[in-house]
């Protein structure tokens, strides 16, 4: 009984290649239910899942019939000083959660597929991309998210697509994206998970030593006491300079700690300009982390 139950949940069909692709998406299609043609829903990833990764493919299980999660280590969105060489790949272990949860398909190309020889477009996007938040210290990420994001959703069709809130002003640039060119698909955002002290799930939280895993839940802590304070009508600058410097006094490097208007991520100035999204980037040792709270 145990074999069998093992031998059914059989790894997801893995492809690399485009035409096998666009062949495994019009096969999902093509199987209807109640004479419709299935829905499908994207889940972009670069690999290394975890929780955060899981409920995203869980929602998208319950809103779509069938399900493909995308994996591949985007060198577009990274800057030559950040950590592509060294982005946890666990492809393996990958596979075998995506085959308990039921994924239907999973799109892994190499970056010769995705970035063949002579390649030479880009999508650079505005607005929600331009905020000063994680632009202003990683210039290229959003054009290199952004092209790898437009070039996913044409290669797989979806109907949804689901992001996390865990990159709120990712999930913004790409809701925006696709208001922009018209795309067919819906955006779906999704809430943050955390572990049980509070951390945001992440790929990089393995990056963090011992003593770095102990202090970073800091960061989450910091930005729920300062939601919490915003809430019931403290001055916004002066609760916002003190978790900056509770968050550097916890042992971070602090990039930025911001109120934004949850919409469209433009500064703010006190409560009533909300609803309003507190997000925060912070460097502790070499990790680099972020996370965001509603207020
Ligand atoms: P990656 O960091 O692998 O994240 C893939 C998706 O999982 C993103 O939508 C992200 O917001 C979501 N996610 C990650 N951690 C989460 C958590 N703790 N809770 C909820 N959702 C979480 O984001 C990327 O990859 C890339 O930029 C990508 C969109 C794939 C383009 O290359």
């Amino acid at each position: 009984m145990a074999k069998r139950l093992i031998r059914s949940r059989r790894h997801p069909r893995v492809v690399r290649k485009l035409p096998e692709l666009k062949r495994a998406i019009a096969a999902l299609r093509a199987q209807r239910t109640k004479k419709q043609k299935k829905t499908i829903a994207l889940v972009a990833t670069m690999g290394a899942l975890h929780e955060g990764h899981f409920s995203l493919i869980r929602l998208a299980r319950r809103r779509a019939d069938a399900v493909v999660v995308s994996i591949f280590v985007n060198p577009a969105q990274f800057a030559a000083n950040e950590d592509f060489g060294s982005y946890p790949r666990t492809l393996t272990a990958d596979l075998a959660a995506l085959a308990v949860l039921n994924v239907d398909l999973v799109w892994a190309p190499a970056a010769e597929i995705m970035y063949p020889e002579g390649f030479a477009s880009r999508v650079v996007p505005e607005g929600p991309a331009r905020a000063g938040l994680e632009d202003a210290f990683r210039p290229h990420f959003f054009t290199g998210v952004a092209t790898v994001v437009l070039k996913l959703l044409i290669q797989c069709e979806p109907d949804i697509t689901i992001f996390g809130e865990k990159d709120f002003q990712q999930l913004k640039v790409i809701t925006q994206l696709a208001r922009d060119l018209d795309l067919k698909t819906r955006i779906i955002g999704a809430p943050i998970v955390r572990e049980p002290d509070g951390l945001a799930r992440s790929s990089r939280n393995v990056y963090l030593s011992p003593s770095e895993r102990r202090i970073a839940p800091a960061l989450f802590r910091v930005l729920r006491e300062c939601a919490a304070r915003i809430a019931v009508g403290r001055p916004l600058a002066t609760v916002l300079n003190e978790g900056r410097k509770a968050i550097a006094h916890a042992g971070f490097k602090l990039d930025y700690l911001e109120a934004r208007r949850a919409d469209t991520l433009a500064p703010v100035t006190s409560l009533g300009d909300g609803p309003l999204r507190l997000l925060v980037a912070a460097r502790i040792g070499n990790t680099r982390l972020i996370d965001n709270v509603a207020v």
